[in-house]
């Protein structure tokens, strides 16, 4: 069936009252009013507003269908667009012929009218996509890919696939999930371990954490260049900011230092929340009314303000001064916790915080290692409410200081030949970052957890649903 249809976005927006149309949807609410008519409000995805459908008792089917519609039906409307006297909404539909495509059970259908928790909806995720949060926050997701991909190829960066099964660990946090066609039962075995030589890749495989290295590859023959895809992490994180698998956003530029990655790293974030601004109103409005007041003009301080830069060692500082105040300890050397990140945004700077030059300790192998030999040109940028939303530093360039990094921190330079060949052959300074996808998404929505932001949320105990 190819139905000739009028998305709703289009029929409210349109000048054209009088105009005969055919639109499609679920209804969402029906009432009936005393002169003869039921008044149904039907929603087809294409934007938050409801299209009001009014349906006369004239009609053919209206004793036998009509008047049996109720939420969650799907429907079909011929009719003709008139001013609407109502307030609130400028047409609605005048019903001249209705179709009843799918019927809802109101006894088992479980969106009614009342509001559902985000926990209850999680357990329906095939039809949560229909209530007006998640279907707003589908739509402000990918109005974020589309701004990210803008962002980007205006500036001529190529747009680089990236592999999802890999051998290395990028990471290098061993935080990954294998990939083995081996029957589990039964595993073929080499002096005691399993013997990946016979499994199907004939070698260890895993889900890639990160497309860096590979964008790296890339990156020092194109010159800009960007992955955008998913990637995988099997730590036991309940928290809500971490997935097993999300999708990353990741820039890699040959001839870049580390400031040249936080200026585009800056630049970048301002375009997405600019672009979100001015394509996403009415669900922005949506989000700034119900979920997070005042996220709009966040959002809009943020595009046009500076971000606070700064180094670890200062930031350790600063916090060492409040140390009682949070749970996990501050020493030179730990590791930044999100309270920490979320304390230097929210408290110190009210604002987005770009933290540079860690302690080669807590970061991976790759990241350049500074003159001091005891930090790195790391950088992580860190906003209000979420803590860290992007990870990135300019790259080892140089050949035997990367290699001894790898043997210092356990990672096998013979898995990596290819990597380190990059430093042999034409090397220069390079620099990228990862944007965590969903934290941008929670970021802009205000929604509070990352599973309510992707469509089947991925942690740890539920890959079915
Ligand atoms: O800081 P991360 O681990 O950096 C990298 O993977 C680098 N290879 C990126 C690069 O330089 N190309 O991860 C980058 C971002 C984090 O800042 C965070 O926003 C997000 O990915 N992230 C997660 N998001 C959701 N769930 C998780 N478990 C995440 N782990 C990281
Ligand atoms: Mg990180």
């Amino acid at each position: 069936m190819t139905l000739k249809k009028t998305k709703i976005v289009k029929a409210l927006s349109s000048e054209g009252v009088g105009s005969e149309l055919t639109v499609t949807g679920w209804v969402r609410t029906k009432r009936e009013s005393k002169g003869g008519f039921s008044f149904i409000e039907i929603n087809d995805g294409s934007c938050l507003t409801n299209l009001q459908v009014i349906a006369s008792d004239h009609l053919t089917n209206y004793q036998d269908e009509v008047s049996k519609i109720q939420t969650g039906c799907s429907i079909k409307v011929e009719g003709t667009l008139v001013a609407s006297p109502a307030k609130g909404q400028r047409v609605e539909l005048k019903a001249e012929q209705i179709e009843v495509l799918g019927w809802a059970d109101q006894d088992v259908y479980p969106l009614q009218k009342k509001r559902h928790s985000f926990e209850f909806l999680r357990t329906i995720a095939h039809l949560r996509p229909r209530t007006n949060t998640f279907g707003a926050v589908a739509r402000v997701r990918n109005a974020l890919s589309m701004a990210i991909h803008a962002f980007f190829q205006e500036r001529g960066f190529v747009y680089i696939h990236t592999p999802i099964i890999t051998g290395s660990d990028c990471e290098g946090a061993g935080a990954m999930f294998k990939v083995t066609t081996f029957d589990l039962a039964n595993v073929p075995l080499a002096d005691g371990r399993p013997d990946s030589s016979r499994d199907f890749f004939g070698g260890p495989a895993y889900l890639t954490v990160s497309g860096q290295l590979e964008a790296e590859v890339y990156a020092l023959s194109l010159g800009d260049v960007y992955t955008f895809g998913p990637t995988f992490r099997a730590e036991n994180s309940n928290t809500p900011r971490h997935l097993a698998e999300f999708w990353m956003v990741e820039p890699e530029m040959a001839f870049c230092d580390l400031d040249g990655n936080v200026e585009i790293a800056v630049a970048f974030l301002k375009s997405v929340f600019t672009y979100v601004l001015e394509h996403c109103q009415e669900d922005m409005g949506f989000f700034n009314r119900f979920i997070d007041p005042g996220i709009i003009e966040t959002l809009e301080k943020l595009a046009s303000q500076d971000f606070q830069k700064l180094t670890y060692t200062d930031a350790v500082e600063i916090l060492s001064k409040d140390a009682g105040t949070f749970e996990f300890p501050i020493d030179w050397g730990s590791d930044i916790q999100a309270e920490h990140e979320r304390y230097l945004c929210e408290k110190i700077f009210q604002k987005p915080v770009v933290l540079t030059d860690y302690p080669k300790k807590i970061k991976p192998f790759y990241m350049k290692v500074n003159e001091d030999g005891r930090t790195v040109r790391a950088m992580d940028v860190l906003v209000p409410r979420i803590g860290e939303i992007i990870g990135g530093s300019q790259r080892e360039d140089d050949y035997h200081t990367l290699l001894e990094r790898m043997k210092e921190t356990g990672i096998d330079p013979r898995v990596y030949w290819w990597y380190l060949e990059l430093r042999k052959f034409g090397t220069t300074p390079h620099s990228g970052f990862g944007l965590g996808f969903e934290r941008l998404v929670q970021f802009v929505t205000g929604m509070a957890n990352i599973r309510d932001v992707i469509p089947f949320p991925r942690t740890p105990g539920n890959a079915s649903f």
